[in-house]
């Protein structure tokens, strides 16, 4: 099947910005993803980057009124053992071509990574209009998909990579743009500290980006 667009449309029209969580620690999993659902932001993206990170996802899937996804999915492994932990997206880096092919094959969308209109139509052309420009800050940011928009008008994207609270009203402005990913959201260390109302304030700050001031 093509990508599920009007599933990640459900989940990347949630909340102006999808947390990208680096986690370890499985007891603070539910805790956390708790503080962010109770902020105002629903999709939660669970990079793959630690050793129990699909444990993480299994116990933020059991949180109400959240959407788990899965973060670095850069294998059609790594697509498999995220759909069993519960995932109800996945989220890669890059598109290499095989991973494209691959994830069609399953429900659970994949919101691939680009950072060049080649990438961005060569995407297009295997069925996948819902992209996440990565990394966003690094590339032209916000100037680069105000470039997309005119000739590529059927792509949106997640810009992601060096989003932050300042830059990130600049990117939700942009007609391509449905969401933003960042780390900002989750900082290591108000977690480690068990901090979760700052990280509900956080979230809540984040959540209110798309409203005129
Ligand atoms: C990542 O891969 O870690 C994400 O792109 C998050 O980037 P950020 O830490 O710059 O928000």
């Amino acid at each position: 099947m093509a990508q599920n667009i009007a599933k990640l449309d459900e989940i990347m029209g949630a909340a102006p910005v999808i947390p990208v969580i680096i986690l370890d620690d499985v007891e603070a999993a539910i805790p956390l993803a708790e503080a962010l659902v109770a902020g105002g932001l629903p999709a939660l993206e669970v990079t793959l980057r630690t050793p129990n990170a699909l444990k993480v996802v299994e116990k933020m899937a059991t949180v109400e009124g959240a959407f788990v996804g899965t973060g670095t999915v850069r294998t059609k492994a790594d697509i498999e053992k995220s759909i069993e932990a519960g995932a109800q997206f996945m989220v890669s880096p890059g598109a290499p071509r095989q991973l494209l092919e691959d994830a069609k094959s399953f429900d659970v969308p994949l919101l691939p990574g680009i950072s060049t209109a080649t990438e961005a139509m060569a995407a297009a052309e295997m069925g996948y209009q819902r992209l996440k420009l990565f990394p966003a800050e690094a590339v032209g940011g916000a100037k680069l998909l105000k470039s997309f928009a005119s000739p590529l008008p059927d792509l949106k994207f997640c810009p992601t990579g060096g989003v932050s609270v300042q830059n990130a009203r600049e990117y939700l402005a942009l007609p391509n743009v449905i969401c933003v990913g960042g780390s900002w959201v989750v900082p290591g260390d108000v977690i480690e500290a068990g901090d979760f109302d700052h990280i509900r304030n956080l979230a809540a700050t984040a959540a209110r980006l798309t409203e005129t001031a």
